[in-house]
């Protein structure tokens, strides 16, 4: 038996819709959802590394539309091409995002900069929901999965459009679950920590991989592993999969129990040595 047929496929026969499927942790999972049996369409702005990577896994499993997920007619379009395509829509990732200007300080904070981040992030994904909506409410069923950020649980220094965008994903979770749980439709969203992908990189100007997990694991709180974007996939494919049959409205956390702790507590502590 072959390594790949011997792996159990939790997709078989589902059609997923992935933006910003390009890059980093989207295609990471439209990796994995390809590896578990699912027809894949990717939605991105870089049409370049979309078309690679359908060139690489193959063209009859994935395939690439390019989707600025702002322009509600792109969205519209994706989501009738995964069903024109494929037939229908089981899973919608909405993935895309943008960390936007790393300004901190709100009184330095570009007010177009911050709509941006919001069109992208925010409105970008409510697009995305809505459309697949569309098509899933009839059908009776469907998951809808958002990329939220474990800024939307914990500061992180990241800038306030982004942490109140990340915010603002998981309110949508929370309130589309409850619409549309009616229609048999389950609604999720995932919040990482820190992983090294070209965003992060961006963002910490730091372009050395390795760096950047160095950056993380020395202030994780679960010692000996390093989070990557397969850690995603595999959160993103298990909500996916009918094995979360019952589970909707979850902002499910990979962080390595890093939330939990407050890191500063051991910085007033430092003040008994002094
Ligand atoms: N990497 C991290 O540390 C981290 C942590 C938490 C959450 N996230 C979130 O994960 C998601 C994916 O980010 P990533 O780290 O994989 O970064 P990435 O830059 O590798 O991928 C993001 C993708 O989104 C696409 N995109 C950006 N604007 C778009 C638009 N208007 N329309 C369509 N596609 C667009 C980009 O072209 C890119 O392919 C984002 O929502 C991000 O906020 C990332």
């Amino acid at each position: 038996m072959s390594a790949e047929s011997s792996v159990t496929k939790r997709l078989e026969g589902k059609v997923a819709l992935i933006t910003g499927g390009a890059s980093g942790l989207g295609e990471s999972t439209a990796r994995l959802f390809v590896q578990h049996g699912a027809k894949v369409l990717i939605a991105d702005i870089q049409d370049d590394l979309g078309h690679s990577l359908c060139q690489e896994l193959g063209k009859e499993t994935i395939s690439y539309v390019h989707c600025d997920v702002t322009c509600e007619p792109d969205v519209q379009k994706a989501v009738e091409l995964a069903v024109s395509k494929y037939g229908k829509l089981d899973i919608m990732l909405n993935n895309a995002g943008i960390m936007g200007h790393h300004e901190v300080r709100v009184t330095d904070t570009d007010t177009e900069s911050f709509k941006t981040v919001f069109d992208i992030n925010v409105l970008g994904g409510f697009l995305g929901a809505k459309h697949a909506a569309r098509v899933m409410v009839p059908a009776k069923k469907g998951c809808i999965l958002f990329t939220a950020s474990l800024a939307s649980k914990i500061s992180l220094g990241t800038p306030h459009a982004y942490k109140a965008s990340k915010h603002a994903v998981v309110g949508l979770t929370k309130s589309l679950s409850v619409e549309l749980g009616e229609y048999g439709i389950r609604v999720n969203c995932i919040s990482p920590h820190a992983v090294a992908t070209p965003l992060f990189q961006k963002t910490l100007g730091v372009f050395d991989k390795k760096k950047g997990e160095e950056v993380v694991s020395a202030s994780a709180v679960l010692k000996g592993a390093i989070l990557e974007p397969e850690d995603f996939a595999n959160a993103a494919l298990y909500l996916a999969s009918d094995e979360a049959k019952y589970i909707s409205g979850v902002n499910l956390t990979i962080d390595g129990g890093y939330s939990l702790s407050n890191q500063t507590w051991k910085m007033g502590l430092s003040v008994l040595s002094e």
